[in-house]
């Protein structure tokens, strides 16, 4: 999808359809051509609402205010409307909440291409999509006057970070027979290559020399070999550097603790966490920021066979500590745990964030759309939290507590992989990789437990019925805030 920024008035581009955006219901701003018509057919204007009129090449939706978030789920479901008509390019004005910052653009730009999304690799009928560009008038709904430079550079950024995200969605939405441990880091490998990053795949017997035996344990009745991915991305001068990691369960079954089948149907969404680490590393290099990233992976298939690891297994996790295993379908933090630690021992990163699918808890504790984000430090979590919001997410804390981390003592070993309460799981899987945080780290680290958004069988906003990508937005703010960062302010 190509975009075009132009300084001609909006009534001055040729167009085959032209987009306009009702704001706060009002039908009689000068931007609104069709008001009896639309009053005819009872169209109000209302947040998401879209009417398109054909016989006027014109399409309507409606904003409850102007801002980022409003405009990218609006344009979002308007993509998604006029995606498989036969139009060529689209025309939409500007609406910005203030002459100088582009969040509403950015909005605009990445609902198009969020909501333009389809999955369709698997389908032998592909719909086709005529839409090829969306040329954007700086003439502005409140006549602000917008700088044309300014303006591209937020549109470049959008459009790398909206493009990662669909390329997250595409690898998470393929079949666990398509997408496994060893596609994962060849696409790793694809990404180092094209963006000049630099990539370390450890195979099997890598993984046993460094002691990863949480990690492996998951593996070992998977026919698919385990793989951990180190990407980085290293620029000169960097103002910060920051350790990703991904939960890449390419499936996950349950393993011995077998998963209900009603409850094992989507989870080949348990590599999200590593789709989106992936996204972000294939951004991260076109958004050209003094950030230095590292994208750890733990990439596994969690099955049965008679070499399964089993509940009442003891392992013993890389930083040394001991697991007893009383459930394999809590497998996500051991895979965690090793990775973690894999991670803290390889770079000094000034941030550490882990990206999980990891509790079904966390879903019943905040619902499908939200995000929980765990950890020690306040300051790095809110930062989370914040960088979310710009990025058009929804993510909320849920606090660590001392009586929760009680529940997860073990008789035999020094942790169990589940706690012995039913409530709060969200939480006590989050104070389990805890465990793995160095001292020193634990103010660096957030964890953020994607299992809600990470996969919802219906479209909501900008995200299409499947795979979504979360997570890429959210980090890809958090290294743009960093990047702006003056070091001396840390
Ligand atoms: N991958 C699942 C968590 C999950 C559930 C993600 C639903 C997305 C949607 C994870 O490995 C898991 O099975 N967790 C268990 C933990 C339990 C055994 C303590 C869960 O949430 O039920
Ligand atoms: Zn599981
Ligand atoms: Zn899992």
């Amino acid at each position: 999808m190509n975009f075009k920024l132009t300084e001609k008035k909006i009534n001055d581009i040729e167009a085959d359809l032209e987009v306009i955006v009702v704001v706060g219901e009002d039908l009689d701003h000068r931007f609104v051509k069709d008001r009896e018509l639309l009053e005819k057919v009872a169209f109000k204007g209302g947040q998401d609402e879209v009417y398109y009129l054909p016989e006027r090449d014109r399409v309507y939706v409606g904003v409850e205010s102007i801002g980022g978030e409003n405009m990218r789920t609006a344009i979002g479901v308007l993509a998604r409307r006029v995606r498989t008509l036969k139009y060529k390019n689209l025309k939409i004005a500007s609406y910005m909440n203030h002459p100088k910052c582009t969040a509403v653009l950015r909005g605009v730009v990445e609902g198009f291409i969020l909501g333009s999304y389809s999955f369709e690799k698997y389908k032998s009928q592909k719909s086709k999509s005529h839409l090829k560009e969306i040329i954007i008038s700086l003439e502005d709904y409140r006549e602000f006057e917008l700088n044309l430079e300014s303006c591209e550079s937020a549109l470049e950024k959008s459009k790398i970070i909206a493009e990662a995200t669909n390329f997250t969605r595409d690898i998470v939405n393929t079949p666990p027979e398509d997408f496994y441990p060893k596609v994962m880091a060849k696409v790793a490998k694809d990404i180092a290559k094209e963006g000049g990053l630099e990539c370390r795949v450890l195979k099997q017997k890598d993984i046993r020399e460094e002691s990863m035996n949480a990690l492996l344990a998951v593996s070992r009745a998977s026919s698919r070999k385990p793989r951990v991915i180190h990407l980085s991305y290293k620029p000169k001068n960097p103002k910060a550097v920051i350790s990703l990691v991904g939960k890449g369960l390419t499936y996950d079954s349950g393993g011995l603790s077998l998963k209900p089948s009603d409850f094992m149907v989507t989870m080949k969404l348990d590599k999200s966490g590593a789709s989106a680490v992936l996204g972000v590393m294939k951004a991260i290099s076109k958004l050209n920021l003094p950030v230095e990233v590292h994208g750890f992976i733990g990439a596994v298939e969690n099955m049965i066979g008679g070499n399964a690891y089993k509940p009442d297994d003891v392992l013993v996790a890389k930083n040394g500590k001991t697991i007893e295993v009383r459930n394999t379908d809590a497998e996500g933090r051991l895979v965690l745990a090793d990775v973690l630690s894999f991670a803290q021992q390889e770079v000094d990163a000034d941030y550490i964030f882990d990206m999980a699918t990891l509790t079904g808890a966390s879903v019943v504790a905040v619902g499908n759309y939200t995000s929980t984000v765990m950890g020690f430090s306040d300051e790095v979590k809110d930062m989370v939290i914040q960088a979310s919001k710009r990025g058009g997410e929804f993510m909320t804390k849920l606090d660590f507590n001392r009586y929760l981390k009680k529940s997860l003592k073990s008789n035999i070993a020094d942790i169990c992989n589940i706690s012995n309460t039913r409530y709060g799981g969200a939480i006590t899987a989050g104070m389990f990789l805890s465990e793995f945080i160095e001292e020193d780290n634990r103010d660096k680290w957030a964890h953020i437990d994607i299992a809600g958004p990470a996969f919802v069988e219906h479209e909501w906003g900008e995200n299409p019925a499947g795979a979504t990508g979360v997570g890429v937005r959210s980090i890809c703010r958090v290294i743009e805030l960093l990047a702006k960062r003056n070091i001396e302010c840390n």
